[in-house]
């Protein structure tokens, strides 16, 4: 009998299918996946494939965001719910309204953001990307920068620009526990911390390294040390201890001791929906020809500044 993967494999080739997973994933998620990146990595690897459809394994904004770059191909989601409260938090209306009444700022969006507030930017940038794109604005120009308060924070104190901030935030990044990390840098002396941008700042001043998912885990691969506190989304740990089977990776819980810490929208994917989702076709992201070709400018700036 067809095994599971078989069938995903086989269902792959018949619909000319790729798939690009986020490094959130669940393991067997990401062990299936053509193509595995961070963010802006997806969205560069969207823009390449010849696939005709894009199976996209991560949450809605990626998927979103594969669908602008390839408005003419099929893109489909395990579970369209996966969500993110970066993204929830800025709706477009209000959005619209905060832009509106700073005339003349430049607006930079994080990714982690919907179409139309995407298609009401100036640029968008993703955690790995977000000092050149800062870089690249006009040192007299003001900048609004949405929706992540924490990384639009630690990028303001890092570059000296000044940014007027969106007040949104990352339900998992923001719920990690400070005194579990305390209490594991007491446990593991010689342990470094790597951490996401998207942490707040109370969490940040502990890290020794702050990047993206794909610079975390290449942080944990060149570098000479032998453990790990990982303050980010502990999906990551699976291509860590692939790189690397003899090195520590040490996840930090969240305040309360709750499972929190892993993405609850990353993980309504699952394997039986990625397959239902190549049976079916279904779910797509459908989003309205106009808007995609305003949602276009931005992130094709983005990805312009960032080769
Ligand atoms: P990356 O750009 O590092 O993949 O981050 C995406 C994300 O949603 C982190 O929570
Ligand atoms: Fe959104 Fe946070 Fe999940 Fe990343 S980890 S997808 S920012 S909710």
């Amino acid at each position: 009998m067809e095994s599971n993967i078989q069938k995903l494999n086989r269902l792959k080739k018949e619909r000319n299918a790729v798939i690009l997973a986020h490094y959130y994933q669940d393991s067997e998620i990401q062990d299936v996946a053509d193509f595995l990146g961070d963010s802006l990595a997806l969205a560069q690897a969207a823009k390449k494939t010849d696939a005709k459809v894009i199976l996209f394994c991560g949450v809605h904004f990626m998927a979103e965001t594969a669908k602008i770059l390839n408005p003419d191909k099929i893109v489909l989601i395990p579970d369209l719910d996966a969500g993110c409260s970066l993204a929830n938090s800025a709706p477009a209306p209000k959005f619209k309204e905060w832009v509106e009444s700073h005339p003349n700022h430049y607006v930079i969006s994080y990714i982690n953001c919907s179409a139309e507030v995407k298609a009401m930017s100036d640029i968008i940038c993703t955690s790995s990307n977000v000092d050149k794109i800062i870089a690249a604005v006009p040192k007299d120009k003001p900048i609004c920068f949405a929706p992540d308060k924490y990384l639009g924070d630690y990028i303001s104190k890092k570059t000296g620009r000044d940014m007027v901030l969106w007040n949104g935030s990352c339900q998992v990044h923001e719920i990690f526990s400070e005194t579990e990390v305390i209490n594991l840098t007491q446990q593991y002396p010689d342990a470094k911390i790597l951490a996401h941008p998207e942490c707040p700042q109370n969490l940040l001043v502990y890290a020794d390294f702050v990047g993206s998912t794909s610079a975390i885990i290449n942080q944990a691969k060149i570098s000479e040390d032998k453990q790990f506190i990982i303050l980010t989304e502990p999906g990551v740990i699976h291509q860590m201890k692939k790189n690397c089977p003899d090195k520590e990776f040490i996840p930090v819980g969240s305040i309360g001791g709750c499972a929190c810490n892993e993405c609850p929208y990353m993980r309504l994917n699952t394997i039986d929906k990625m397959i239902s989702a190549l049976e079916n076709l279904e779910p797509q992201i459908i989003l309205e020809p106009e808007l995609m070709k305003k949602a276009l400018i931005p992130l094709e700036k983005m990805l312009n500044l960032s080769n």
